[in-house]
């Protein structure tokens, strides 16, 4: 069972030659990291296709935004179907920044989560709690509505595509990472959920990553949380060698 992963989620960033330079420095020092973690890459979507094929299969793909529907007369959107044809592994769903500037609801990142399940896209779920809510104590209980919603109807077996990436909001882009402890009693929490919620096999199974002001100075003692299984970097994946130095903190074989 490999549960290490470490993603990186360029957002609105890089040139699409910036980009092919990033690809060509990850690709040529691969094989030099750790093998028990998975790596995987978001760029913005127009660069997809032509990086997946510039890649090796070592280096996963993954989409920053799916469409909730199937194809149709909906004007900008692209459907996980067509992602899947593009050789894109997952998407990111129900990220904090599309539920906040994009109308994206409960219900839509539910949509989400059945149409690229279906179409065999794996999904990384993203859930994370304001910081009035962190202040208030209530973060266990709105991850636990937002995971409840998003999951909806999903089955063990379909779990096995499905990763959890716990961004608290307010350590998202801000420099201001969850302490070590509070990034392991939340991932402790999100495990024991899946456990109720589906059971203990497919909660052992799933990977739980953390993100918000993930970098190389903090990811090893994030990760050595017990239920930490890597991170979804933001910033930090924009520079090849800090990503790097993550991938190799996310390593079980420190
Ligand atoms: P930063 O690592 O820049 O805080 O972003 C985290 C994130 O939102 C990844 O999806």
């Amino acid at each position: 069972m490999m549960r290490n992963i470490v993603a990186g989620n360029w957002k609105s960033n890089k040139s699409i030659n910036d980009a092919r330079e990033w690809i060509g420095v990850m690709e040529r020092d691969m094989d030099s990291l750790p093998d028990d973690v998975k790596v995987m890459i978001a760029p913005p979507a127009p660069y997809l296709a032509l990086l997946v094929n510039l890649s090796s299969s070592r280096l996963l793909y993954v989409s920053q935004q799916v469409s909730a529907t199937q194809s149709g007369p909906f004007t900008g959107e692209f459907t996980a179907e067509m992602l899947v044809s593009c050789g894109v592994d997952y998407a990111l769903i129900g990220h904090s920044e599309r539920r906040a500037s994009y109308g994206e609801t409960e219900e839509i990142v539910c949509k989400k989560v059945r149409c690229s399940l279906d179409a065999g896209l794996g999904v990384i779920l993203c859930c994370g709690e304001n910081l009035e809510t962190r202040d208030n104590g209530e973060q266990e209980k709105v991850i636990r509505g937002q995971l409840l919603s998003a999951l909806e109807g999903v089955n063990a077996l379909e779990m096995e595509d499905v990763i959890i990436a716990y961004e608290p909001i307010w350590a998202i882009g801000t420099g201001r990472t969850a302490t070590a402890e509070q990034a392991a009693l939340m991932h402790k929490f999100i495990r024991e959920w899946i456990a109720m919620r589906f059971d203990s096999e497919t909660a052992l199974k799933t990977s739980i990553l953390y993100g918000g002001s993930c970098k190389p100075s903090n990811a090893a003692a994030i990760f050595a949380g017990e239920d930490v299984d890597g991170g979804l970097i933001g910033g930090a994946s924009l520079n090849p060698e800090d990503f790097k130095s993550i991938i190799r903190a996310a390593s079980s074989e420190l």
